[in-house]
């Protein structure tokens, strides 16, 4: 016998509802977004922390129509070009993997941890304005970087397609089972008292 589904977007323990009703979706809604909605947004982005407080993340942004959407969209794999196609925006977000010291610039160890902090701010902010941000990984670096002007000390770090939400039957055929919240593993499994192992 199978083991009883573990409910996918129950909190074990008390926490806002956001952090659980915030999902990943690829059905976008045919709405344009305004430039000033994307903009709270990545306003959101920008307070994130930071090592040093040196904010690492850069951000690159189309909207749907724009030569900039289709420079980024050209940057996608085909399974996610499929439905990010219809978002409403898309963001490029990248780090400044440097920072200058006192003998010129030395590596900056924390850029991507703090990239990754500054999508997290922009995700919760979309969701709290109504619409859903979507990360993506799969995306051709080079190609990216070489539409996007990307500067040699910047690591891309991931594509957000944003927008707002439409039914999974408005979704290519092969992709609407798929268009459902995920779950977690236990927290027992992460996160231990004492040690990692
Ligand atoms: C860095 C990163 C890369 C991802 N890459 C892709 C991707 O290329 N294509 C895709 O459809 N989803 C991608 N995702 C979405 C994840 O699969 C999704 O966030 C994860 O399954 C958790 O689901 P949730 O965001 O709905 O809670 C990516 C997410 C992150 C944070």
């Amino acid at each position: 016998m199978n083991a009883p589904l573990h409910n996918p977007r129950i909190a074990e323990h008390p926490v806002d509802p956001i952090f659980v009703e915030r999902w990943s979706p690829r059905s976008f809604n045919d709405e344009t977004l305004p430039e000033s909605a994307l903009l709270t947004m990545l306003e959101a982005a920008r307070w994130a922390p930071s090592a040093s407080n040196h904010q690492p993340w850069r951000f690159a942004y189309g909207l749907r129509g724009d030569a900039g959407f289709d420079a980024i969209l050209g940057s996608l794999v085909e399974f996610n070009a499929a439905w990010a196609v219809k978002a409403a925006a898309l963001v490029a977000i990248a780090s400044k993997t440097t920072v200058a010291g006192p003998e010129g610039d030395v590596p900056n160890a924390f850029h991507s941890f703090d990239a990754g902090a500054a999508w997290a701010n922009l995700a919760l902010q979309a969701h709290l304005s109504g619409h859903v941000a979507h990360a993506m990984g799969g995306f051709d670096r080079a190609r990216a970087a070489a539409a996007l002007n990307l500067p040699a000390d910047y690591q891309l770090q991931a594509i957000v397609a944003i927008g707002r939400r439409a039914d999974a039957a408005a979704l290519p055929e092969k992709l609407r089972a798929r268009e459902t919240p995920s779950g977690r593993v236990p927290l027992a499994q992460i996160a231990r008292r004492g040690a990692f192992a």
